[in-house]
């Protein structure tokens, strides 16, 4: 007899587990009474009685118990927004007069008004025609290279970003970038990234551009996993679709394009470290470039690639931290070389770590395995590892966007109108 779960219920759990470990997460020292600073949507925090103390838009801001924020978790789940808030990676007693909050608030205020106020004009993409030599790039991508990745990662019990496995399964994931893309005939550079909010390093691979090396297309999946179960073997977080699945994508397209010509511009591959901790890595990586001025024309998060739940070849594409510019620019882009079907969905909140980039006010986007809905349920349990609805011809797909994206937007001098 099959034990049926309550799937519900199992999600609403994770949400409260996440909520704990998001407020324990970074490497501040919270005890029950002390409170973080957090944004979330100025509605959900009214419900649980915070007081909120800036708004920006619908997002509001709060100084939260670790109790609060379960209960904004919790809340958040019964809208469709599992996590439903991001923590800051401030001390607590950030205020609303503090120049980060302003800062924070204000490359979101921007960010957001160049989204609402953006419209393709009929010519915006005209530059965009089938190129044989992107096509046949893209045609490179091997569902049994992802498949093999994906297994690789997965094998790990886990890839906790505090855990034992931390330093081997991200120096494994190093050591099999390099061996990718040794004898390749391009030059790539990779290098580990050490952080302040999260013991775990990041992992950078650049191709410097030929012509307009300042310019940069930053590709990006995590690569930590978590279990969030809170019975029986909760060590075990195979984090097979939850990312295995977008790092061997992105591992891929590094393989796919090391082996083209040099594109005019630079492109960054990254693989986060603590994403499932609160976008740990990303969000410092993010704001350092924000801070040294980086001119990233484009950021492509891919997380969760591996179950067709919306139908295979059917994609979600998430509009919620993610430029209506670049969502357009995909539009086209899919039309020429990839040839899904795009389903407009949302997180609800920010979900994965394109939400840190877009903070800093950078394009994002997010092509997601299904709609929100039809997302695979076994992320953050023992039991998201390869099995029978697991499909490699379908995450091929995000591979496949990624080479077509470097290929053509990495040769081209288009960028956000602005
Ligand atoms: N892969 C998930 C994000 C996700 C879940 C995207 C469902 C789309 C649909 C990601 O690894 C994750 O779990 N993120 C956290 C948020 C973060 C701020 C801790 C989450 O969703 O709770
Ligand atoms: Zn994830």
């Amino acid at each position: 007899m099959t034990i049926f779960r309550d799937e519900k219920f199992v999600f609403v759990r994770a949400c409260l587990v996440t909520a704990a470990l998001l407020a324990t997460g970074a490497a501040q020292a919270v005890s029950q009474n002390s409170t973080q600073p957090v944004l979330s949507d100025v509605f959900m925090l009214e419900k649980i009685g915070a007081n909120v103390l800036a708004t920006q838009g619908e997002v509001g801001f709060a100084e939260l118990t670790i109790a609060q924020q379960a209960e904004l978790s919790a809340l958040a789940h019964d809208y469709r927004k599992c996590g439903g808030f991001e923590v800051l990676p401030f001390n607590s007693g950030l205020n609303t007069k503090n120049p980060l909050l302003t800062e924070a608030f204000g490359a979101l205020a921007d960010r957001e008004q160049r989204d609402r106020h953006f419209r393709p004009s009929s010519n915006l993409f005209s530059s965009m025609t089938f190129n044989s030599d992107i096509a046949a790039a893209v045609d490179e991508v091997s569902s049994d290279n992802l498949k093999s990745t994906v297994a690789f990662m997965s094998n790990f019990p886990n890839r906790l970003h505090n855990g034992e496995n931390k330093d081997t399964s991200v120096a494994a994931l190093q050591k099999r970038i390099a061996d990718t893309v040794k004898g390749a005939k391009l030059d790539v550079s990779i290098e580990l990234i050490t952080h302040n909010s999260t013991p775990q390093k990041s992992i950078r691979a650049r191709i410097t551009g030929a012509t307009r090396p300042n310019e940069i297309i930053a590709l990006g999946a995590h690569l930590d996993s978590i279990n969030q179960e809170w019975w029986g073997d909760t060590d075990r977080a195979p984090g097979a679709d939850d990312n295995a699945s977008g790092s061997s994508n992105i591992l891929e397209a590094l393989r796919i394009i090391a082996n083209h010509e040099r594109p005019e511009r630079t492109i960054e591959f990254f693989w986060y470290a603590g994403e499932e901790a609160g976008l740990l890595g990303s969000a410092e990586i993010a704001r350092q470039y924000k801070s040294a001025g980086k001119d990233v024309i484009a950021v492509l998060q891919l997380d969760m690639t591996l179950f067709p739940g919306a139908g295979k070849f059917v994609l979600g594409s998430m509009t919620d931290y993610t430029s209506s510019w670049l969502r357009s620019y995909f539009e086209n882009l899919n039309s020429l070389y990839v040839k899904a079907q795009i389903v407009d969905d949302q997180c609800g909140y920010g979900c994965s770590d394109h939400a840190s980039w877009y903070r800093q006010g950078y394009p994002t986007l997010m092509p997601f395995e299904a709609t929100f809905n039809g997302m695979n349920h076994n992320l953050h349990t023992s039991k998201d590892a390869i099995d029978e609805n697991s499909s490699f011809e379908h995450s091929a797909m995000f591979s496949k966007i990624a080479v077509a994206m470097v290929l053509d937007l990495g040769n081209s001098t288009l960028r956000e109108p602005k």
